[in-house]
């Protein structure tokens, strides 16, 4: 940009023979103000909102009547799980992550899935899930009770 003026030694000055130059300004403004107004009303999938769809889970699944896997899955929809892996459509699917309101029916245990949730590398080896064992044994607990008791749609 500071050298174009000793580059550009043409003596044409009016905008309206610089074509090429007055539409690429005017593209990159207008590209500018769309740009902002997107990132302004993006709409992100706060965990908030995760967290409204677990009644609506919890029916799917059944396992409204569980308290246990209600509070583990109210944990899972607010602690980013969401932004690796889908569950009944909502999140997104990252780094190869499965899809999760099936994982119950892999019969892998309470105790599997505590040991994963503290080092996932430790028992699926190779895996580039991020440790969560600075939740509180009684909610790893409770993610535990919710995965095993998704056991896909009814
Ligand atoms: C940064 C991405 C990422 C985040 C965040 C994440 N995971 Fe994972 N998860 C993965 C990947 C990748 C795999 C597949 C490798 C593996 O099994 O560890 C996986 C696998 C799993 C499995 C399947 C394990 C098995 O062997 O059946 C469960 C269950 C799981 N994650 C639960 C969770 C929970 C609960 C949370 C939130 C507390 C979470 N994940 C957060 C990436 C993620």
């Amino acid at each position: 940009m500071l050298a174009l003026p000793f580059i550009d030694l043409r003596s044409e000055r009016r905008l309206l023979r610089r074509p090429v130059a007055l539409v690429a300004a005017v593209l990159v403004v207008l590209s500018m103000g769309v740009l902002t107004y997107k990132g302004a009303t993006a709409k992100e999938a706060l965990a908030s909102e995760v967290v409204q769809a677990v009644p609506s889970w919890a029916k799917k699944e059944g396992f409204a009547g569980n308290p246990q896997a209600l509070a583990g899955a109210k944990l899972f929809a607010s602690s980013g799980c969401t932004a690796c892996h889908t569950y009944l459509g909502t999140g997104s699917s990252n780094l190869g992550a499965p899809e999760l309101s099936s994982e119950g029916s892999k019969h892998k245990g309470i105790q599997f899935q505590i040991s994963h949730l503290k080092c996932p590398s430790c028992v699926n080896s190779g895996s580039p899930m991020p440790s969560f064992k600075s939740f509180s044994d009684a909610d790893l607990k409770k993610i535990a009770t919710f995965l095993e008791a998704s056991k896909g749609p009814k």
